[in-house]
């Protein structure tokens, strides 16, 4: 959805409707921290992100907000880690890929190698997201992240509460059946900060040198590793049936 066809407040259903959601979303945080602590949120700061940053800070509820530091992200992410952490007054966990992975990949692919083929890119998302998603839950009883079923094809049978299986804990999607309308009302209902990139058409926001704007009618994920095809446009945090990806063929008939 471009930014400019975003619907405003004036729908006093929508607004209800997604206040009810979100009252739902904070029930259910709130049952998994008291049911599978420790719980940690991964945040990426992308917009359902930061629907989730305001329901736990703003309601206190007992879940630790951390983020994956890769060391590519946008400028605009780093300010708006900042200005979440003034606005709320509290502290996200940082984490860093471990430096020798990182030297490694460089010396291996180079800086920029994640373009040229999706292996070298898969492995640069292992260094810099996925080992160190690893080793933040570890010991943690669940993890909550901000995944919505119509992001992607790779997303069709996403379940609010499953079991993950790579990481051997209770993982929650408690936006999986938001639309992206329904985040765009809760943030400006609620003004939340929200990362300036989605202003210039980035509703999707990764890493700076593999995200990039989208245009009209493009698909939500379409502008981030825009030069693989859709049914390889996941980085590993989120394994599908204990697999990274699925065929354009397993999509259709999901
Ligand atoms: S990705 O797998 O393609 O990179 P996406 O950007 O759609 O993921 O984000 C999906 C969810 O993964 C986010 O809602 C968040 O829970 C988690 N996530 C992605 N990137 C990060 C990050 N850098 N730090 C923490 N969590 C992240
Ligand atoms: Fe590397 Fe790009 Fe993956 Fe970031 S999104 S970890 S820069 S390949």
């Amino acid at each position: 959805m471009i930014r400019e066809s975003l619907p405003d407040l004036a729908d006093p259903e929508l607004v209800d409707c997604v206040a009810e959601k979100a009252a739902r979303a904070a029930t259910l945080l709130r049952n998994i921290a008291r049911d599978y602590s420790p719980v940690v949120f991964a945040n990426s700061l992308g917009a359902e992100d930061m629907v989730l940053t305001d329901l736990i800070w703003r309601e206190e509820i007992n879940i630790a907000i951390f983020s994956l530091d890769t060391g590519r992200l946008p400028i605009e992410t780093y300010e708006l880690m900042h200005q979440a952490e003034q606005h709320y007054g509290r502290k996200l966990e940082i984490y860093f890929p471990r430096h020798e992975a990182v030297e490694a990949y460089s010396r291996t692919h180079g800086s920029h190698g994640f373009y040229d083929s999706v292996e070298a890119r898969k492995a640069c998302c292992q260094a810099r997201k996925v080992e160190p998603l690893q080793r933040t839950l570890a010991g943690k009883g669940a993890w909550v992240t901000g995944l919505r079923a119509t992001q992607s094809a790779t997303r069709g049978k996403l379940k609010v509460i499953s079991h993950d299986a790579a990481n051997n804990l209770i993982k929650a999607s408690p936006l999986t059946d938001w639309s992206e309308a329904e985040v765009w009302v809760y943030l400006r209902a609620n003004q939340v900060p929200y990362n300036r990139l989605h202003d210039r058409n980035y509703p999707s926001i990764g890493c700076a040198p593999c995200t990039r704007a989208v245009g009209p009618g493009e698909d939500v994920r379409a502008g981030r590793w825009w030069w693989e095809t859709p049914e390889t446009k996941e980085c590993g945090l989120h394994l599908v049936d204990g697999r990274l990806q699925r065929t354009f063929k397993q999509v259709a008939e999901a």
